[in-house]
């Protein structure tokens, strides 16, 4: 492979990751702009690998590191995160490197040896130090964000903080920093980010906010294990995390629906009607053509989830259902919503529909609009009247998730 340089990030600490252009699944969540690896060196008086990379890339991770230094001159690695992506090359770095510690959170020591037999790690205490005789490295356990073993780890006198997948973005790039990356394209992959990986965690986000605040650490650069470095718009992804966390919303409705001989459709684009005449914003996906990670980051800010299906086989259509089971998982809270669908005979997607929603805790409006068959003149008019029932509910919340300013 081609030689790769390592990108300075502060006056010690280089980016050695890798860029993976080809990824489109993310174990199920969809990559459209691929992803980073992100491992860094810090050029300390103990020199220091930070997380490494997916199994495929030690190649590019280790030319990136020999355009600094020779890996054999490696002291230290420090594993802020068990996931394979960040340690699929640990062992084989451990191999070549032999460095003279490896360190982990207590639980990252168990997930090393359990993916790997890996041995000899050492556990560092939450809120405990690294001695790079230089630098000082504290260590802070961010347990469940979003794995057991999950740590951030601070450098002084870098200023720096390394948060593993937090704050990181699936977006494969050769520009390293924020502020060289356009703010939509931040902002859009940040959301997704957030809503498929970290949504179900956001008590914890709240928690971890709040503790790396009280630490009193002081924080210049934010290096995640994906996409860009932040050095420009630290207060703006901090701001960004405590809204998503706190579950601030817009006035938004998604719908979502699949449809069969277009019945459910003319439902859906109904209630769409009443939703906008209602005055509120409406994202609306035919689960065929939009798949189930992109609806969620939808749902990151929305206050309405309306899930549409025709009745097939006495159930719901695959599409919904796979739609449905990742939102079960992810648990966006507080929303409001219903169901609807067309029928020939049976009509059990209707009922389906609202009993998972209502496992999902969200407060349903109405007890959903079934069709036979063909939806009619009236059967439409009560689709836009349930758009417009929908709407007047959201219209009573304060639309705290405004987002016109977001990058300024
Ligand atoms: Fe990027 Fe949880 O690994």
């Amino acid at each position: 492979m081609k030689a790769c340089r390592a990108v300075k990030i502060t006056d010690s600490i280089y980016w050695v990751g890798a860029i993976d252009w080809d990824i489109r699944n993310f174990h199920g969540y969809s990559t459209g702009r691929g992803t980073t690896y992100n491992a860094y060196l810090i050029m300390a008086d103990r020199i220091t690998l930070v997380d490494t990379v997916k199994a495929p890339f030690i190649e590019e991770m280790f030319s990136r590191v020999r355009s600094i230094v020779d890996p054999s001159k490696i002291d230290v690695i420090i594993s802020n995160h068990a996931e394979m992506d960040h340690s699929g090359s640990l062992p084989r770095a451990i191999e070549l490197i032999k460095p003279g510690a490896v360190y982990a959170s207590k639980k990252g020591v168990e997930a090393l040896e359990a993916h790997f037999g890996l041995t000899g790690i050492e556990a560092v205490e939450d809120g405990g130090t690294i001695d790079l005789d230089s630098h000082t490295v504290t260590c802070l356990e961010t347990r469940l964000l979003h794995w057991p073993d999950s740590m951030v780890t601070h450098v002084s006198p870098d200023k720096l903080l390394f948060s593993q997948d937090g704050f990181g973005m699936h977006l494969a790039s050769n520009e390293r920093f924020d502020d060289e990356i356009d703010d939509y394209v931040l902002y859009h992959e940040s959301a997704k980010y957030y809503a498929n990986i970290l949504m179900l965690y956001s008590n914890i986000v709240a928690k971890v906010l709040k503790k790396i605040e009280e630490s009193g650490l002081e924080i210049d650069v934010i290096a995640p294990d994906h996409g860009p470095v932040w050095r420009s718009k630290i207060p703006w992804i901090l701001d960004l995390y405590r809204r998503w966390s706190a579950r601030e919303m817009k006035k938004k409705a998604v719908i979502v629906y699949d449809t069969m001989w277009d019945s459910t459709r003319m439902m859906a684009r109904a209630i769409e009607d009443g939703l906008t005449e209602g005055g509120v914003h409406v994202k609306l996906f035919n689960a065929t053509a939009t798949g189930r990670s992109d609806v969620v980051t939808e749902l990151i800010d929305a206050a309405a989830l309306i899930v549409g299906s025709p009745t097939l086989n006495n159930h719901i259509f695959p599409t919904v259902a796979d739609v449905l089971v990742y939102l079960q998982g992810l648990k966006p809270k507080g929303l409001i919503g219903a169901a609807f669908g067309s029928y020939g005979w049976s009509g059990e997607a209707v009922r389906v529909i609202s009993s998972m929603l209502e496992e999902m805790k969200v407060e349903l409006v109405g007890e959903g609009l079934r069709v036979n068959w063909v939806p009619k003149k009236d059967d439409l008019e009560k689709c836009r009247q349930l758009g417009l029932e929908i709407a007047r509910r959201i219209k009573d919340l304060p639309d705290t998730m405004l987002i016109t300013k977001v990058c300024g």
